[in-house]
């Protein structure tokens, strides 16, 4: 009896245990559901969750750049620095993990112009290049999203093979003004361009079953102060404007995540706003997702809770506790800890570490370098081609080439935009890999000059954050370019700008103006060969815009190659030789002077007095100092306000020209009259001599009834495929009541006024082929959203007849 009852309670501890032991088992993420996960968490282990597990990171070396070297004033003292050694060397971050219940660290590294991760590593023999694919300027001018999308499928392959779950990028902040520093990370100054291409890359990179981070979220359009920054706009533009592009994108591509901004927008930092992260992001648009804090943002730690930014990156101990301590005084309520554990686990869930994918540390680099160097092919624009200067004919064989980014090209900017690439194809090499002979004297003048220049210049890390440091030239002598012009065919003059993340850009000479020696190099360079009847070109390797107009009358013909990726010499070649016709067009204006910009009132905002002291140098730009600015020119942006208010840019947004003509016919729209949808088609014809495709743009003007409208704005956009002489192509539209609608602030809602509109089909926004009216009898709301983010201040903004 007695030996029974110890076998019996025996028997009962022993299934206990196993029971136990099997829940343990079943209390697995991806086995359990994640109410059940989040419920069998402690409270420090949930808070530990939304803080990135930072505190593992380290000091990037001197070699090693500082990506996101950014951290509040405020911000919790430790290693702020986005750059990990666990995981995956020099990827940005990783997050929490929790081993009892299943859940894996996942790794979050940059950005927008391919993966950027350590490309050595200690004790290890092999390498970790990644392809530089094009600047996200360029990519945005290449205005085919299909083509993105396919860079976006390999830029996520590499994320993968690396053992990498989320990419920092792509970055959607709208070029509100042309020194913004980061320019040349985001698209456009058009919503729906940016909305659309951005999705095309998100789409493509998450097709690789990897996710994204969109940033930065939301009108972060200035890198002065950045972590100080208050913007303060309208709440129309922020709509019409500023999210625009993140809405599209998010409804279009539903991201794995969204990174919130440094920046305060009306006088809330972004991850600490609940109408930013939750009203907008989640209620009006739907977002599924998991939003992180840019690397040190914000200063409130259980605020950025609360507000649903779920993710503070790259994460700290006293972030935790700070989190922990809120609960426990009742200040922040649990549901808002585990709202957010849940968004975080959701896509954990889907990530390939999560899967134990089996990452080859092998991606094809080759294919993707095709694929990089076809990218950039097609989003350089040719401004200017006097003559038909270019594709150089057949005679022309030897090529004298000015400029120090003909020897040095600049494949991308600085930062954590920056990409570890295994080699990039300088411009001259790439001439040389097309066929064409360069002349060697000239090369090495460069090639010692450069070096003169370099040895006074400080190396790695803080040459990183040298971006827009004024370029020096070599001065060109009238008798060198003579000489080069008798024993050359045709002359290429490189001018090269750079610049980064943590500074803006200034409107100085060497910046966004050229310096004597430039203009003169262009001049006296141009003068030489056109009196021997040879041609001189220009290329444009930069980043963002620069003034044109005080010298583009000079030379034959303008190329702008923007930043093209380790491929960009090979791409600028193909333009040149004529092995590819180009077909990329301005998806920002190049104004006649910087003060033409509406913003350039405002850029890139006023510092307000401080008790904090001033920070000195490179540290500037971690701290930064409060500041605040104001967009007061509302929705004037771009070619909203320059063909608004009728001030003539150099280059207008959309233009860019081709080695062959296209002709537009046949525009019909599928009704006079709107009814929810309207079909537009349009008739592409190539009436010349080489094959090529043509950007068509849709433009609508909006009758001005309650509100103000820009004269036109983009709402569609169509590359054509590639087009045989005489070949045409029929291009279809669609507009949607959406595309008619404005945002109504005093309802909150997009409104469709009743009226007379007006599609026009142009081949750039001052270049209008085509155009027919329809009505709209009834004015529409389209769509009523969250009153949110209303700025504290009266703001005084632009209006046409004011
Ligand atoms: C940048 C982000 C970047 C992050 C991680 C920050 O300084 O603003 O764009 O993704 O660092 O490197």
């Amino acid at each position: 009896m007695k030996i029974s009852l110890i076998f019996a309670l025996a028997v009962i501890c022993i299934s206990a245990m196993s029971i136990d032991a099997q829940n343990a088992q079943n209390l697995q993420l991806g086995k359990a559901s994640i109410k059940q996960i989040v419920a069998a968490m402690t409270l420090e282990e949930k808070a530990s969750l939304v803080v990135g597990k930072g505190r593992t990171t380290v000091a990037p070396s001197s070699t090693s750049s500082a990506s996101g070297a950014a951290s509040a004033p405020a911000a919790p003292a430790g290693p702020m620095i986005g750059q990990t050694q666990a995981l995956v060397p020099g990827a940005a971050g990783i997050t929490f993990d929790l081993p009892r219940v299943g859940i894996p660290s996942i790794v979050l590294a940059d950005g927008p112009a391919g993966l950027r991760i350590s490309p050595t590593r200690n004790d290890d023999p092999n390498t970790y290049y990644c392809t530089a694919f094009p600047v996200g300027t360029l990519m945005a001018s290449t205005w085919d999203a299909e083509l993105v999308n396919k860079v976006g499928q390999a830029m996520g392959n590499e994320v993968l093979e690396y053992g990498v779950d989320i990419l920092l990028g792509p970055g959607l902040n709208l070029h509100r003004n042309p020194l913004c520093g980061r320019n040349f990370e985001y698209y456009s100054e058009d919503p729906y361009v940016v909305g659309k291409i951005a999705a095309a890359m998100v789409n493509g990179v998450e097709s690789q079953g990897v996710g994204t981070s969109i940033k930065h979220f939301a009108a972060n359009n200035a890198e002065t102060n950045r972590n100080t920054l208050d913007t303060v706009v309208s709440v129309r533009a922020l709509r019409e404007i500023y999210l625009e592009g993140f809405r599209i994108a998010v409804q279009e591509a539903q991201p794995w995540t969204v990174m919130s901004s440094y920046n305060l927008i009306n006088g809330t930092y972004a991850p600490e706003s609940y109408d930013l992260v939750t009203n907008i992001l989640r209620k009006d648009w739907d977002f599924k997702g998991f939003v992180m804090t840019d690397w040190g943002g914000g200063r409130n730690w259980p605020a950025e809770v609360r507000a649903g930014n779920d993710l503070i990156m790259p994460g700290n101990p006293s972030q935790i506790q700070a989190i922990v301590e809120a609960v426990k005084a009742g200040k922040l309520d649990v549901k808002d800890l585990d709202r957010n554990v849940e968004n975080i686990l959701n896509i954990v869930r889907m990530s390939p570490r999560f899967k134990e994918y089996k990452y080859s540390n092998k991606p094809d680099l080759k294919a993707n370098a095709q694929i990089a160097r076809q990218a950039a092919t097609e989003g350089m624009v040719l401004l200017k081609n006097s003559n038909s200067a270019l594709p150089f004919p057949e005679t022309v064989k030897k090529i004298a080439a000015f400029g120090n980014t003909s020897y040095e090209i600049i494949t991308g900017g600085t930062g954590s935009g920056d990409v570890n690439e295994a080699y990039s194809i300088s411009l001259v090499e790439g001439l040389r890999n097309t066929g064409y002979t360069v002349n060697e004297n000239l090369k090495t003048m460069y090639e010692a000059y450069l070096k003169a220049i370099k040895e006074g210049r400080p190396a790695g890390r803080q040459r990183m954050f040298m971006g827009s440091e004024p370029a020096g030239e070599l001065g060109i002598a009238a008798s060198l370019a003579n000489s080069m012009a008798t024993v050359s065919d045709a002359a290429i003059i490189t001018i090269g700008r750079n610049s980064g993340e943590g500074r803006d850009r200034k409107d100085i000479e060497g910046d966004f103006r050229l310096n004597a020696a430039e203009k003169d190099m262009i001049k006296t360079v141009t003068e030489a060969f056109r009196a021997k009847e040879k041609k001189a070109v220009v290329i444009l390797n930069v980043g963002g815009v620069v003034e044109t107009s005080s010298w583009k009358d000079i030379p034959d013909a303008i190329l702008l190659a923007w930043q093209g990726g380790q491929e960009t010499g090979n791409s600028i070649a193909d333009i040149l030789s004529g092995k590819v016709n180009p077909s990329g067009k301005l998806a920002t204006t190049f104004p006649v002077r910087y003060e033409d910009n509406p913003s350039a009132k405002t850029f890139p905002g006023k510092e307000l007095p401080s008790a904090e002291p001033a920070t000195e140098g490179q540290q500037s730009f971690m701290r930064g100092k409060p500041a605040v600015v104001v967009y007061e020119e509302g929705i004037y942006v771009g070619y909203r306000y320059h063909e608004t208010f009728k001030v003539l840019p150099s280059y207008e947004f959309g233009h860019g020209l081709s080695y062959t003509h296209f002709e537009y016919s046949n525009l019909k729209l599928s009704s006079p009259e709107f009814t929810g949808k309207l079909t537009v088609t349009v008739n592409v014809k190539n009436t010349g001599k080489a094959a090529g495709k043509e950007v068509a743009q849709l433009y609508l003007s909006a009758p001005a009834a309650k509100l103000d409208k820009p004269v036109m704005e983009l709402k569609g956009f169509a590359k054509t495929r590639l087009l045989q002489p005489g070949e045409s192509q029929s291009l279809q539209f669609v507009l949607d009541s959406r595309s008619l609608a404005s945002f109504d602030t005093e309802i909150s809602s997009w409104v469709a006024d009743a009226g007379s509109y007006t599609v026009k089909i142009g081949a750039s926004s001052r270049d209008i082929r085509q155009s027919a009216p329809f009505t709209l009898a009834k004015s529409l709301v389209v769509k009523k959203e969250t009153v949110s983010l209303a700025p504290k201040v009266q703001i005084n903004e632009l209006r046409p007849g004011l």
